[in-house]
């Protein structure tokens, strides 16, 4: 009797076991299907309307929503841009955005995820505004160390395009230049340019004509240079370090102007009706034991004339700020793709880049004593 009463309550345990076992399973199941939901699942806001997705790219969800991405999202346009004060910047966004844009909230979405909670604005008209096609274009060009910046010109810039500039030799960049133009050219139903402008510095206009340029503005031949135009105008530039686009962010602005362009290399030159002074720093990373030298450089140009506007450009531009305190300091207004695509044909434009060329002194800094002097007290 004992021993049957025994047997009851084991067989009753492992049925009250059993049910138990399986009842946590059932409320395990529910759980990690309720958590993968929410995990998955993500809340965001996108120009203002608020969206739920299970997407991971951000690429891939803003793709939905008309977002362009020129490169196909594989980093080297540049023109995947968003307004997100959310994400932290990555180091595409220091590649391709200026310190004043990050701190404005730019990024490139192409290397970013989806986030929980956060907001993005960005304008979806360039991918839907079919292509028009154009009767005749122009070229305009701007490289520089880090980017080539080409725009396809009609009446006026049409679309613009930024690369990165990863050319070794003369036939690197003409076909990485080449190509880009074609690919606008079949966007826009044309077979070539008339002209072609390009801004640049000594360096990359003698590794792009293969030949030492002096810097006076050549117009050529585009053929000879395998580029897909019927001429191939050179800005005037002064040289290695200061090109045709520095001089043109100084055209047709008011005098005197201090114009300062805070990338790699530092370039600024104090313009005035008279006398124009250009100085530059190479490999400069603004660290603060740099900043004492570039702070010597401004009040050396300062020195030559009373309260200039100042124009910053370039990705450190902020940097800067602490160095220009009690200057007026001009809008951000980066016009030098116009007024590239004006040198196309405008030989006004192109006689007024020379004369202000013409007009450059060049500035030396460390042999300099006024340098020196300005350095010291920096350092103080
Ligand atoms: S799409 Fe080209 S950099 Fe993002």
């Amino acid at each position: 009797m004992l021993i049957v009463s025994a047997a009851n309550i084991f067989n009753y345990l492992d049925y009250s076991l059993y049910k138990f076992f399986l009842q946590g399973i059932f409320i395990m199941i529910e759980k990690f299907s309720l958590s993968g939901y929410n995990t998955f699942m993500k809340k965001l806001i996108i120009n203002g309307n608020t969206v739920t997705t299970e997407a991971i790219k951000l690429k891939d969800l803003l793709t939905e929503y008309g977002m362009p991405f020129p490169c196909g999202g594989k980093g080297i346009c540049g023109r995947c841009k968003i307004t997100c004060h959310d994400l932290s910047p990555s180091a595409l966004d220091k590649r391709f955005l200026s310190e004043v844009q990050l701190a404005d909230g730019a990024r490139l979405a192409c290397d970013k995820s989806v986030v929980e909670g956060i907001s993005i604005v960005f304008e979806p008209k360039t991918m839907l505004k079919e292509a028009i096609k154009l009767d005749y274009c122009n070229i305009a060009i701007i490289i520089g160390y880090q980017n080539i910046e080409i725009g396809i010109l009609n009446e006026g810039i049409v679309e613009s395009v930024i690369l990165q500039n990863t050319a070794a030799g003369a036939i690197n960049l003409r076909s990485l230049v080449g190509k880009q133009c074609i690919e606008l050219f079949e966007k826009y139903g044309v077979a070539k340019a008339d002209t072609i402008a390009v801004a640049t510095n000594a360096h990359f206009a003698e590794m792009l004509l293969n030949s030492p340029s002096d810097g006076r503005g050549e117009l050529l031949d585009a053929p000879d240079y395998s580029l897909p135009a019927e001429t191939l105008y050179v800005l005037p530039f002064v040289d290695k370090n200061i090109g045709g686009d520095f001089l043109c962010k100084a055209l047709d602005k008011s005098l005197p102007r201090l114009v300062v362009d805070a990338g790699e290399t530092f370039v600024a030159g104090l313009f005035t009706d008279g006398d124009i002074f250009c100085l530059s720093h190479e490999k400069v990373s603004y660290a603060a034991e740099e900043l004492s030298a570039l702070k010597a450089s401004l009040e050396l140009l300062l020195s030559y004339t009373k309260r200039p506007l100042i124009s910053l450009y370039g990705k450190n531009s902020l940097r800067l700020h602490g160095l220009l305190d009690g200057y007026s300091l001009a809008e951000e207004d980066d016009t030098t793709l116009e007024t590239v695509a004006t040198a196309c044909n405008e030989n006004r434009t192109r006689t007024r880049l020379l004369k202000l060329r013409d007009r450059v002194s060049l500035l030396e800094t460390v042999d300099n004593d006024d340098w020196q002097r300005l350095f010291l007290s920096a350092n103080n």
